[in-house]
């Protein structure tokens, strides 16, 4: 089993400054936060079967150190359906992402179940101020993140009356307490995922910053479907050295 503090430190040592796709996901998961089930896959043939193990449809990603914004470069292949259309996906990916993006190195595929539709997309971030210490953003998924700047902070430790009232304090709230006709989003599965980004960035001082983005929110729970963590290393353990 690989632990966060495994994950970390590899990614260090190999000089990463961010985790992978699949390495992100696997942190969620020891923090028991909800994601689709995945797997890596190192290549296009390995990818079509990881996908009939995992069910279909799903989402193909490239996983590429020096590839940040996936779907910028045509790196995100959503609601395949066959092996053969998963396989496809990913061959057209090692071929254009390296041209695109000069010298990247295609380390291989997240391979990932479809998220049921009906979600409404949140944000959920971590950011490490050196005099504060860490703490959570919370907001709505596109433009109202992006364009309006919506979204509300919280200075680690907080309560999760705190995480809850995050929440609340955003405009686009109303949006999770249900309209026209949308039912109410699940607020405690929201929670808990904020509280659980909090203990990540309160345990592991070497993420420098978090973005868990979209967060899929559903009236019944709540899945992270892409995560950044950036790392730096940390020097002689100081805390914010
Ligand atoms: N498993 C999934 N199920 C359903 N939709 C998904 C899934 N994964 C990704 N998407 C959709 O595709 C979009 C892009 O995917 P993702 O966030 O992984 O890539 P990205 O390159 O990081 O995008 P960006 O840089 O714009 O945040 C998501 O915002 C989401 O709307
Ligand atoms: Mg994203």
């Amino acid at each position: 089993m690989t632990t966060p503090r495994d994950l970390v430190e590899n990614a260090l040592r190999a000089s990463r400054g961010r985790l992978l796709e699949h390495e992100a996901m696997m942190l969620l998961e020891a923090y028991k936060v909800p994601v689709p089930p995945y797997r890596f896959a190192p290549s296009p043939e390995e990818a079509a079967k990881a996908a009939e193990e995992i069910g279909f449809p799903v989402v193909v990603k490239v996983v590429s150190p020096q590839v940040v914004h996936k779907s910028d470069v045509g790196g995100v292949a959503l609601g395949l359906k066959t092996p053969e259309e998963v396989e496809k996906a990913a061959r057209e990916m090692l071929e254009k992402i390296p041209r695109l993006v000069r010298g990247a190195e295609v380390l291989g595929f997240l391979v990932q179940r479809m998220a049921p539709p009906g979600a409404v997309e949140v944000v959920v971030g971590g950011v490490r101020d050196p005099v504060f210490g860490p703490a959570i953003m919370f907001g709505l998924g596109g433009v109202f993140v992006e364009l309006f700047q919506d979204v509300s902070f919280r200075v680690a430790p907080f309560t999760r009356e705190d995480a809850e009232e995050m929440m609340q304090e955003v405009k686009a709230y109303k949006l999770l307490r249900g309209y026209r006709g949308k039912p109410p989003r699940d607020l405690d599965a929201l929670a808990d995922i904020i509280m659980a980004l909090q203990r990540i960035m309160l345990e592991i001082p070497e993420i420098r910053e978090a973005d868990l983005n979209p967060v899929m929110s559903y009236p019944r729970g709540a899945l992270v479907v892409d995560a950044r963590f950036i790392l730096e290393r940390k020097r002689g353990g100081e805390p914010g050295a």
